[in-house]
């Protein structure tokens, strides 16, 4: 199968990669490098089943072309990343909205399978946890730029879904949870990335709010094997799946645990939210999946638990580090 992966570049993307060169498939990249990075994939370059444009899919004739070669498409390329998110909403907001348009009308027009990433934010600050797919979903008001990442991949999911009720195009939705492991960046304000990097240089580690938000934390080759799974089930398609752990851990135990597994002698540093992002910041008391609807349909059950994730984070980045 010849497999087409926008934001090829980026963690997740990068991961589904080798993890489809692996099963013997060819795979197309497009990548703005935006958030993503060379470094991610350099180590596939070689393979002669892999290519890797470096370009925005907003270069919508280059997509299109991308787009004709391939069996499936795998739509990852996005503004992500709260910090990013919260600094650029108008950026968030076009990348979002019309980069998801681009990739299902060039998917429709030759009826590609496509796959795309949302994201557990369109819960927003829903109450009703462990968070459905069919449950409500609770955003915060416009004022506060951080919500325009959840309505944007809203959007995106609206379109898919519509794309596949009015054209018969086969789209699945993922609503991704906290997605993690090796290689992800902690540039765009992810928590276990820059946890991982101020305890091992000795920092502070800074927990933005009191520290009892609560998060779960799923490894991200268990994501990218239900990735690669998904796409044979036929019932799949017109449908929307959580894909996350049920493993949940407050941000203030997480420091804990990262200090404790890397020897660090780091102290927790507490930063209100407004001064980490806005006046207007909102945060998410608690967010974890009912993840029974994947799992019913492929079996799927996380492999890694948070501690393996964090050890294996933790080498990585050790490994990274001048001796
Ligand atoms: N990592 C998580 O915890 C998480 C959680 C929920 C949803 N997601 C979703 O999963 C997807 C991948 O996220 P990730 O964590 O790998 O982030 P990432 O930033 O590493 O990957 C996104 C990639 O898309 C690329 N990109 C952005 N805009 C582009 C454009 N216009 N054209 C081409 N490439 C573009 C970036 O350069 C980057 O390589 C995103 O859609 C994100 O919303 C991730």
């Amino acid at each position: 199968m010849r497999v087409l992966i926008t934001g090829g570049a980026g963690f997740i993307g990068s991961h589904l990669a080798g993890d489809l060169l692996d099963l013997g498939h060819t795979v197309d990249v497009i990548d703005d490098l935006s958030t993503g990075s060379m470094d991610n994939i350099q180590h596939l370059t070689d393979n002669p089943n892999f290519s890797v444009e470096i370009d925005t899919i907003a270069n919508v004739e280059k997509l299109e072309k991308m787009v004709a070669k391939v069996d499936l498409v795998y739509h990852l390329a996005a503004a992500v990343g709260v910090q990013l998110v919260v600094e650029r909403p108008l950026y968030t907001i076009e990348a979002n909205i019309m980069g998801t348009k681009y990739v299902l009308e060039a998917c429709d027009k030759y009826k590609t399978k496509v796959v795309i990433a949302s994201t557990s934010e369109v819960f927003g600050k829903s109450l009703d946890v462990p968070f459905r797919e069919d449950g409500d979903v609770l955003l915060g008001p416009t004022t506060c730029s951080r919500w325009s990442y959840a309505a944007s991949k809203m959007v995106d999911e609206f379109l898919a879904l519509a794309f596949y009720q009015e054209r018969k195009l086969p789209a699945i939705v993922v609503r991704l949870f906290n997605t993690v492991g090796p290689k992800q960046t902690g540039r765009y304000g992810m928590v276990i990335p820059n946890f991982v990097r101020q305890a091992l240089e000795g920092e502070s580690i800074t927990v933005f709010g009191d520290g009892t938000q609560s998060r779960c934390f799923c490894h991200v080759e268990d994501v990218c094997r239900a990735l690669v799974a998904i796409v044979d089930k036929d019932e799949a398609y017109g449908q929307v799946y959580n894909l996350g752990t049920t493993e949940e851990v407050t941000i203030n135990d997480l420091a804990t645990r990262v200090i404790a597994l890397s020897g660090s002698t780091s102290e927790i540093k507490y930063v209100p939210f407004a001064e980490a992002y806005s006046a207007d910041f909102e945060d998410i008391a608690r967010r974890k999946p009912d993840n029974t609807k994947i799992g019913n349909l492929l079996g799927w059950a996380p492999q890694n638990n948070l501690d393996q994730i964090l050890t294996a984070v933790i080498d990585h980045e050790r490994s990274k580090q001048p001796n």
